[in-house]
């Protein structure tokens, strides 16, 4: 098959390593086939998808039921199995099931899924780093917020600001840095997911510096919102983490100048207008689409000088095909070059319309932004699955499930000790490291 590429670039499709699919269980928000077809839409060409559907990602049966849900997908898919605190038994099988990482979620946000204690986290992540998968974390602290929101409820706060003063910037920053503990001492390699304030780059950097194998994401919202949205977009706005501060909002794009923040994926949380558009703050749904916008708004972004296309694909594809492990690290295969590509037109002018998006989501907080650049085309595995810029409906079914490829030893852990011996008979296997 020929086509017409005249006055397009050609770039490595996007790799989205935070989305939520919904299917099974909350099929009115989102399903596998709308999710990917919205992928397809905005030049994602994989996505990593989240285990907070129902029933939950966390057993080898439930990965079962996923896998089944995803064959209908449009995109390349890893699907993140879930770390809680009672599936620790559950670990190796849905690592032999196929998964492609781990999520935790430190913190409650949509499924309401318990945070797990710091001690199973430590035991899961021991299992986990045998295998090399990464573990990706909600970082957010849950005690913190649960006491926080208490007592703004209590106050008789319902606005959508009382949101963010529930989960101020120490919610997440305490959790990145236990977290980061966590991964030093067991060798784990894990990735911070929605980096949303200024003070996360702090630990994130430290972690980063004393040599743990630690990347991490923001999204286009903690780039291109501040407070200011919570009086424009009410309960629209409301997502976990929230969006912060004018400061941190500076912060975070420091953070991608300066290459602290790895990637730039979507958190991908469609949900329903009903569920979501409520006065009730503290009852209003969290989250919002984000798939299929990332490309036109980041190549805005590229257009207005604040990031150079290389640095853009870098964070959209590079850095999370290394840190998921889809190529061999040594080796001619590149990203992308399994000829999943996204084609742009660099001056391709947009305006985001909700009503637009192939999400069953239609509620975006980007609503009339204006953009410049889109994907054109995107190609999966050499097959079309847009094509000038309409869904190729045909291409249902072929995306594929992928799973960690590269295998590079991951960072010794740090700190095998005495204690750690003894309860391993492991005596000396970490003698004179350091
Ligand atoms: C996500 C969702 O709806 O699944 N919501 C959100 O506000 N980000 C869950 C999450 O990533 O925390
Ligand atoms: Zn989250
Ligand atoms: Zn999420």
């Amino acid at each position: 098959e020929t086509f017409d590429a005249t006055g397009l670039h050609l770039l490595p499709g996007a790799i989205d390593a935070h989305v939520h699919f919904r299917e099974p269980g909350y099929t009115h928000k989102e399903d596998w086939r709308t999710g990917t077809a919205a992928a397809a839409m905005g030049g994602v060409t994989t996505v990593f998808e989240m285990p907070n559907t129902n029933p939950p990602t966390g057993t080898v049966e439930a990965l079962k039921l996923k896998q089944k849900a995803a064959e209908k997908a449009y995109v390349d898919y890893g699907l993140y199995g879930l770390l809680a605190e009672d599936n620790l038994d559950q670990l190796e099988g849905l690592i032999k099931g196929g998964v492609a990482a781990f999520k935790c979620f430190m913190g409650n946000t949509f499924g309401n899924l318990p945070s797990p204690s710091t001690g199973a986290m430590l035991e899961g992540f021991e299992i986990i780093a045998q295998h090399g998968l990464r573990i990706s974390l909600h970082a957010e602290t849950a005690s913190i917020m649960a006491l926080r929101q208490k007592k703004l409820m209590a106050a008789g706060r319902r606005d959508p600001l009382a949101h963010l003063a529930s989960r101020p910037a120490v919610v997440a920053t305490e959790a990145v840095a236990r977290a980061a503990i966590l991964a030093e001492w067991t060798g784990a390699r894990i990735h911070i997911l929605h980096i949303s304030s200024g003070d996360e780059l702090r630990p994130l950097r430290e972690a980063k510096a004393r040599g743990v194998d630690i990347t991490g994401e923001t999204c286009p919202h903690y780039l291109l919102f501040d407070e200011h949205a919570y009086t424009d977009l009410g309960s629209i706005i409301r997502v976990n983490p929230p969006v912060r501060e004018k400061h941190h909002q500076d912060a975070l794009w420091e953070g991608v100048k300066d290459g602290t923040i790895d990637m730039i994926a979507t958190d991908h949380a469609p949900h329903d207008p009903e569920e979501k558009l409520r006065d009730d703050i503290w009852r209003a749904d969290c989250g919002f689409p984000g798939v299929e916008t990332q490309m036109p708004l980041m190549l805005t972004q590229v257009h207005a000088g604040l990031l150079s296309l290389t640095d853009y694909v870098r964070m959209s594809s590079t850095a999370p095909a290394k840190a998921f492990g889809l190529y061999p690290a040594k080796g001619a295969i590149v990203p992308g070059a399994d000829a999943d590509i996204a084609l742009v037109d660099l001056n391709r002018r947009e305006t985001i319309r909700a009503k637009d998006l192939h999400s069953r989501g239609k509620i975006t907080p980007f609503e009339g932004f204006e953009t410049v650049g889109a994907p054109v085309h995107t190609l999966v595995r050499g097959r079309f699955v847009m094509k000038d810029r309409k869904l190729v409906e045909d291409a249902s079914g072929w995306g594929l499930s992928v799973t960690r490829i590269q295998n590079m030893p991951a960072p010794e852990p740090r700190h095998v000790d005495e204690t750690t011996a003894a309860v391993t008979g492991a005596a000396g296997k970490g003698a004179g490291r350091s």
